[in-house]
């Protein structure tokens, strides 16, 4: 008797930890693989950990996070958006947010609208809850101009994935493009998850949020990537005071399974969003340039703006025959297909030291 559910259909194993595994054999891997920062949290905050796990902060937190924390960000939110009173939840990291905002609004046959490329969560998170993914396609510049989200909208549509800044493409949409999308998703009433885990990672503008411009936004967020913390399992949603019963009941999916986020850690948040990271932001600026100008004259690809990533076209159009090259001269990359309907892209994960940076760039450069 086979005792797996039928709904493990809905979902392939991450092929990033596939070509993960298969890095660990090699001698010496470019590894371009992870999207997880190569820097550490700041010491302050890791003494707010230490010391919340030393004050016996280890126990469960109410389901819906720390108070002092909601207020904190809360506050932020209100004064960025000019919301009044907004509604947050903390959850555990931004899967968690996506998780619970998932199981709360899709019925079976809803229609997900999702940028493709995408990040590899949301398709196979919708389809687990019986919702239909209804994929733009953003290629060959990534950008979402609002007439390609028109064309894609059904009667079925109810929701719209934003990732900006994006994983896998680096693309940042412009406050005018967030403008326009948000007309499209005000004449639908489509309900928008805005994921922002990125957002301090945009190097030419600051990042904007769809929030500015359109009421029925949730907001995602998480401090993973910012504050170098992605095992700490820490995100949170927030949205408009009038949004408040959808993350009411994203807190009641949370009581019966996350219950809530991890409580040291909680508490360690408030001492990161303290931090100032813009010295990390202006590292990471300099690997977007070195990777951008080390590959732009072999590779055809879109000069990224935001996150650590990089979506490259594959020489000779097959990105998984293309990986398999790369992975031979021992650089590591992601076949597009994990992040796509089409397989002619890899995905670099610039998030590395830039001495492994130019190594990569000098082997990419010789496999074409
Ligand atoms: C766009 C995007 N959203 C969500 C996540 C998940 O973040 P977390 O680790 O906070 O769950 C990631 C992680 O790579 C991501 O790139």
């Amino acid at each position: 008797m086979d005792y797996v559910a039928e709904r493990i259909n809905c979902i392939e194993a991450s092929g990033i930890r596939r070509v993960w595994q298969m890095a660990q054999q090699m001698k010496d891997p470019v590894d371009f693989s992870i999207g997880e920062p190569d820097f550490n949290t700041p010491e302050p905050v890791k003494a707010a950990a230490i010391e919340a796990i030393r004050d016996n902060r280890n126990t469960y937190t109410l389901t819906t996070g720390l108070p002092e924390l909601r207020q904190a960000l809360g506050r932020e939110i209100e004064q960025s958006y000019g919301w009044s009173e907004p509604a947050v939840l903390i959850t555990c990291g931004l899967s968690g947010a996506l998780t619970l905002g998932l199981m709360a609004t899709v019925n079976p046959g809803d229609g997900v609208l999702i940028p493709d490329p995408y990040f590899v969560s949301y398709p196979h998170l919708t389809r687990l809850q019986g919702g239909r993914c209804q994929f733009v396609d953003t290629y060959p510049d990534f950008e979402l101009p609002a007439e390609k989200l028109q064309a894609s909208i059904t009667k079925v549509s109810k929701l719209l994935m934003l990732n900006s800044p994006a994983n896998p493409t680096g693309i940042v949409y412009s406050p005018a493009a967030l403008q326009e999308l948000a007309a499209v998703a005000k004449k639908h009433n489509l309900l928008v998850f805005s994921d922002e885990i990125y957002r301090q990672f945009s190097y030419d503008e600051p990042a904007t949020s769809i929030g500015h411009y359109y009421e029925n936004t949730v907001l995602m967020r998480a401090f993973s990537k910012c504050y170098g913390v992605p095992g700490w399992r820490l995100g949170y949603a927030a949205a408009p005071a009038h949004l408040a019963g959808l993350l009411d009941a994203m807190a009641t999916f949370q009581q019966y399974t996350f219950v809530c986020a991890p409580h040291p850690f909680q508490a360690a948040a408030l001492k990161a969003l303290r931090c100032d990271i813009s010295a990390k932001v202006a590292a990471y600026r300099h690997k977007r340039d070195l990777l951008y100008e080390g590959l732009k004259d072999r590779y055809e690809l879109v000069r990224p703006a935001g996150a650590f990533y990089a979506f490259v076209k594959a020489p000779g159009g097959s990105a998984r025959t293309f990986v398999e090259k790369a992975i031979n001269k021992e650089v590591v990359v992601i076949p597009g297909s994990v992040f796509s309907e089409r397989d002619s892209h890899f995905r670099i994960s610039y998030a590395t030291g830039d001495e492994k940076i130019r190594e990569g760039v000098e082997r990419l450069c010789k496999l074409v």
